[in-house]
């Protein structure tokens, strides 16, 4: 049995948790270079827990530019055991409305301009990522989402894009009607991939902001519809947070899907190469 240490990486709209005790901003260095910003720590309820602003505090990191395997690594390196992404996302279904969360359980990656592995030259690894996020993380946060009143959905497809613009009409069409998307982002990949390499638990949790643009009731996405849409629901997501260190409890057993062990199996290099 081991003691939870839970990472919550915030994005759009989510700058820090409150009611954390003993709370400091620690500044983490990591051979990937430096994370999106410092991470604050402290505990809730006696659980220790990290946050990290996806984006840096003052949003200077744009979905290309952040520091994902640092962000990943310095997390690792705090001793977290788990990593909860919040982020914000567009929905392509008409029953998962702006102001639901989605419990994201797939992704279609499309981006193409990020560093996406702590392997390459040296040591070579190949983690399955088959099942990207965590069923017992995830069940956590679907109790503690409906906890805290939120209309969430269990289960999504996360279409991560490179952005930073949205998507055309054809492009959210294709998405929606050919490939069976449910939400799209432009943030959970590589987050997902690499936590899995770093051996964490991730769940996403996914507040919905928007029907993107494929939605004939609805205009255009624009940030000013995201921004508020976000500002109604960030009490809700901090809300969320802070119900999750009683929900985990003070201590578990081994993850029973192997999110703990996901290199066991998977490096290639020789130890002595
Ligand atoms: N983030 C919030 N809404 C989005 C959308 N429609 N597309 C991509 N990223 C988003």
């Amino acid at each position: 049995m081991t003691a939870p240490k839970i990472a919550v990486i915030g994005g759009s709209g989510i700058y820090d948790i409150d009611g954390l005790e003993g709370a400091r901003w620690t500044t983490v260095e990591t051979p990937w270079g430096a994370p999106s910003d410092a991470i604050l720590t402290g505990t809730l309820g006696g659980t220790e827990m990290a946050f990290l602003p996806r984006h840096g505090r003052g949003h200077i990191h744009s979905p290309t530019t952040v520091p994902y395997r640092a962000n990943i690594d310095a997390l690792k390196r705090l001793g977290c055991t788990d990593v909860i992404s919040v982020s914000a996302c567009g929905s392509f279904r008409e029953e998962m409305a702006p102001g639901d969360f989605v419990l994201v359980d797939q992704f279609i990656d499309r981006t193409f301009a990020r560093e996406k592995s702590f392997f390459g030259t040296g040591c070579v690894a190949h983690v399955s990522v088959a099942h990207p996020t965590c069923p017992r993380l995830m069940d956590a946060c679907e109790t503690a989402a409906k906890d805290a009143g939120i209309t969430v959905h269990k289960g999504g497809t996360y279409l991560a894009m490179e952005g930073p613009q949205f998507s055309t009409l054809a492009e959210s069409k294709m998405y929606r009607e050919h490939w069976g998307c449910d939400v799209i982002g432009m943030t959970n990949m590589p987050e997902a991939k690499l936590a899995r390499e770093a051996e964490l638990c991730y769940a996403s949790c996914a507040m919905i902001t928007d029907y993107d643009s494929w939605h004939p009731d609805h205009g255009e996405v624009d940030v000013t519809q995201i921004i508020a849409t976000l500002m109604g629901n960030a009490e809700k997501g901090r809300d969320m947070v802070r119900r999750l260190p009683a929900i985990l409890g003070p201590e578990r057993p081994p993850c029973p899907h192997g999110c703990d062990r996901a290199l066991e199996h998977a490096i290639l290099t020789a130890p002595e190469a």
